[in-house]
């Protein structure tokens, strides 16, 4: 039996919650259809490894037993958290998306391997940023291909702005850093930009191993230039 993505859960958010939120959204909406096995994971799988429900202030390297964390932010299908969860397994894992039918593929594979160190947030990465979780607790935050916004009036939607970094910078260990991709030039340039003017960055670029998500094969396809930089906190 099929049913609407956007069936009414106690949990979830709602793809018309998701728009209401009083911060400017940076994501898709996504509409679409769900098949009863998805419809199980989302009712079974998922909450086994969701972070919506617990105690806050939320202490990832607590939850994952790591004290090494990595927010994955915008994980879509999972490709680099589970990759990142498999090979690294004394790192914790958080992969944060809207995207119902990527977090139902992650909480099935990382259920299939028995990955205990992966967490996820169903829903928009923003709140959890603002005040879920402990600060100075995260040791890297990966922005792998976000999307783009190309058109000039929706840069506004871009994750990277400064009001982004702001909330972020309070969830980095010292030494902790985020990671950009991108093979948008004027998102790189702008990101670029937006990090060399935070203070308490310090900036560098190609100085990391960019792994091949979907997005990356695709912009490889495209014969696309990707970008990357890294902003070490201070
Ligand atoms: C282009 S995809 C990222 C691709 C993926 N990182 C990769 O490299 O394969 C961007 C994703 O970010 C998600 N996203 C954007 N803003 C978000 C937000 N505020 N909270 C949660 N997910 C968000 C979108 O739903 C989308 O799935």
């Amino acid at each position: 039996m099929l049913v609407l993505l956007n069936v009414q859960s106690p949990i979830y958010p709602q793809p018309d919650e998701v728009v209401a939120h009083p911060h400017i959204r940076t994501f898709h909406a996504r509409h679409g259809r769900m098949s009863a096995r998805r419809e199980l994971a989302l009712e079974q799988l998922l909450p086994n490894f969701e972070i919506s429900e617990l105690p806050r202030p939320i202490d990832l390297r607590t939850l994952t037993g790591q004290s090494h964390v990595i927010v994955d932010f915008g994980s879509v299908m999972g490709n680099h958290s589970l990759a990142l969860a498999q090979t690294q397994p004394k790192v914790g894992i958080l992969a944060i998306d809207v995207h119902t039918v990527g977090l139902l593929a992650v909480a099935e594979e990382a259920t299939a391997l028995g990955l205990s160190n992966l967490r996820t947030h169903h829903g928009d990465g923003m709140d959890v940023f603002k005040d879920w979780l402990t600060p100075a607790s995260v040791s890297e935050i990966h922005i792998l291909f976000p999307d783009p916004w190309p058109k000039a009036r929706h840069h506004k939607r871009r994750l990277v702005s400064s009001a982004f970094l702001n909330i972020a910078f309070e969830l980095l260990k010292p030494g902790g850093k985020f990671i950009f991709v991108t093979d948008d030039e004027s998102y790189f340039a702008s990101a670029f930009e937006t990090f060399s003017d935070f203070k308490t960055l310090n900036v560098s670029q190609n100085d990391w191993d960019v792994p091949m998500t979907s997005y990356h094969q695709r912009a490889l396809r495209l014969d696309n230039t990707v970008s990357q930089l890294s902003a070490t906190k201070n």
